[in-house]
């Protein structure tokens, strides 16, 4: 039964929208959600500017200080609601075995069953907002339309902020355009006269894809990844379907353009798993001693990656904003992130200080007092006593990719970027060298496929636990993890075909720790000189040295100027312990085994070669 207050609900659709198959399912929805209202975004800085001052007046918005932090908001979500939910996260192919086991598979039939009841009448008292977005440059021939319907204003003004969200997004739909619809609830339908929660979400959580028919049906979350729709459920999960069926790559890689003093430009696109420095990479300044090198952002988190007319491979970066962690992010780290934050953003989850500004743990000297994310009263004193963190762990910002100083001239370039490497990165505190080459593209493939992290407080979950991470797409790829990488086998030997050259494959590993626990490589704009050497390799200056998993630079290979590292510290980051690989490959065996099905033959082959290396080594 459909309640009073959606009987009759006018739609009304603005005139700038025309497609017809578009009306009839937002028609279709609001039979089924029973908003109290629907409003249709046209994207524009007014709109803007209204749901954000309705977002501060319903008190889940607080207006930052208008002097240091001009036209930006801070707002705390509800403690259970703040990270992805991996365990609830579901890709419902009619098929398990097309989901694979590294993804949770409910039969569509059977989900669809389940969510009906839950999204019935699910925004009743609440506005459904009708959000149309791009990935991608508009109109692009690598960009795809995305329609999310939301009962969240925060969902709707953070789209404006990371991606191309508006009237426009109509103009490139027409009047038979397709999209991909994505459906998104709170899960908290208000009755008459209930007074709403700050942060209303639901302690049931689906965050649900439907690959077959690219469906999105995301419930009880009011957060990021999980209510973003345009963000991991699109751009990766159902994107990724997209490309194994015609022809490209929907990957979780950050995209940077690098220019050496000669201006010769290069583009890497680099996969780290979640918090693990892909917004630091992308934005890195070079330390003193790379004078004239330059690095520049097209991407922070995203790549959409098509073969071109010349076999080589293009990257866009398909949002046009980051999502990005704050902890941990300073002055320091990454300049150019936070001269991105000096206004028009919106926090979630960061401390509020006393003087109507933010704060974050590693951001620099703490204020004397602050409200921390929960809205509670912190003091250094009580985190000395007590360990409360001012700032959750996984706090964000959001803010639009043009406010970064660093940006790429082509970064909304149609075309995209032709790549020239794959970076590969994982959190390991040892076993992983510093930085490998990859001998060909099956052994980089091997090496992608192979790669593994500790867990991030990105995800709800246990921190600090190595897990298998192929690609850094675990939690994104969906589907089969071993047709994925048959898809990236053969979209290598689709290049070979061409005669074009292939990207060259690099892994590398920040985060090796000494004896005392401490990590040994600086890292952040540090990183600058491993950049450099696999610059200097595609250009054939670096000869690098060959070991059993691939080749990495001597000491005298990489530029020291400015850094105090030594020859030993050097060896600590980049030594390769026979013991330490021999355990490595015994869990590449678990995880092949996990993945036998379809797992490519030449996969199995690329890891005999490695164990007869490994164990031939003294
Ligand atoms: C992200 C993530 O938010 O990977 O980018 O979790
Ligand atoms: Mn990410």
């Amino acid at each position: 039964m459909n309640s009073p207050a959606f009987q009759g609900l006018p739609l009304n659709p603005p005139a700038f929208v025309k497609n017809a198959k578009l009306i009839a399912w937002v028609a279709d929805m609001v039979a089924l959600l029973q908003p109290d209202a629907v409003h249709w975004c046209d994207g524009s800085d007014e709109e803007y500017n209204t749901l954000c001052q309705k977002l501060v007046d319903a008190g889940i918005f607080i207006r930052l200080n208008q002097t240091k932090r001009p036209n930006s908001y801070l707002a705390w979500s509800d403690p259970s609601d703040v990270a992805r939910v991996e365990d609830r996260t579901f890709i419902c192919s009619k098929s398990q075995l097309d989901a694979g086991p590294t993804n949770n598979w409910v039969d569509p039939v059977q989900m669809r069953a389940t969510l009906n009841p839950l999204f019935k009448g699910s925004m009743r008292g609440r506005t459904l907002y009708v959000v149309p977005f791009s990935m991608g440059p508009l109109g692009s021939p690598i960009a795809h339309i995305g329609v999310e319907l939301s009962d969240s204003p925060y969902v709707a003004v953070n789209m404006k902020l990371m991606t191309r969200m508006g009237k426009a997004v109509y103009d490139v739909l027409g009047s038979d355009g397709g999209y991909v619809p994505c459906v998104h609830t709170v899960g908290a339908p208000l009755e008459p006269g209930q007074k709403d929660s700050r942060w209303p979400c639901n302690q049931t959580k689906y965050i649900v894809h439907y690959p077959e028919t690219r469906e999105i049906w995301s419930f009880g979350s009011g957060y990021g990844g999980n209510a973003l729709l345009g963000k991991k459920c699109f751009a990766l999960r159902i994107a990724s379907n997209m490309g194994r069926d015609e022809g490209w790559l929907a990957e979780h890689m950050l995209i940077l353009g690098v220019t050496n003093p000669e201006g010769r430009k290069y583009h890497v696109a680099a996969a780290f798993p979640s918090a693990c420095g892909k917004t630091n990479f992308a934005m890195l300044i070079p330390p003193k001693g790379f004078e004239g090198w330059k690095v520049t952002t097209i991407g922070d988190d995203i790549a959409w990656i098509k073969p071109g007319q010349d076999g080589r491979l293009y990257a866009i970066n398909p949002e046009a904003g980051y999502f990005g962690v704050a902890p941990g992010t300073n002055a320091l780290t990454n300049p150019n992130c936070m001269a991105s934050l000096d206004k028009d953003v919106i926090f979630t989850n960061v401390a509020l200080t006393d003087d109507g500004d933010v704060w974050w743990e590693g951001l620099g000297d703490p204020p004397a007092h602050a409200i921390d994310w929960q809205g509670k009263d912190w003091t250094p004193a009580l985190a000395k006593e007590t360990g409360a963190k001012a700032a959750h762990p996984n706090a964000r910002f959001t803010v639009a990719a043009v406010n970064n100083p660093a940006i790429d001239p082509a970064w909304d370039d149609p075309k995209g970027v032709a790549i020239d490497a794959f970076i590969f990165g994982g959190r390991r505190s040892n076993t992983v060298p510093l930085v490998t080459e990859a001998r060909n593209w099956v052994d980089g493939v091997y090496m992608a496929a192979t790669m593994a992290s500790e867990t991030t407080a990105a995800i709800i979950g246990a921190q600090g636990v190595v897990r298998r991470d192929p690609f850094a797409m675990l939690p994104f790829t969906g589907y089969h993890m071993s047709d994925y990488f048959q898809h990236w086998l053969n979209i290598g030997e689709k290049i070979a075909k061409t005669g074009a050259v292939q990207p060259r494959f690099y892994t590398t590993n920040w985060f090796r720790k000494g004896e005392d626990g401490k990590f040994i490589w600086p890292g952040y704009g540090e990183n600058m000189r491993v950049l450099k050497w696999m610059i200097d390799r595609i250009e054939g200056k670096a000869q690098g040295i060959e070991h059993p998993a691939g080749n990495s630079p001597s000491f005298e290979e990489i530029t020291w100027t400015g850094l105090n590292f030594g020859a030993d510290q050097f060896k600590s980051v980049t030594a390769i312990h026979k013991s330490e690989w021999q355990a490595e490959l015994k869990m590449h065996d678990e995880l092949f085994t996990q993945l036998a099905h379809h797992l490519p033959p030449a996969l199995v082959q690329a890891k005999q070669t490695l164990s007869q290396k490994v164990n031939a080594q003294a």
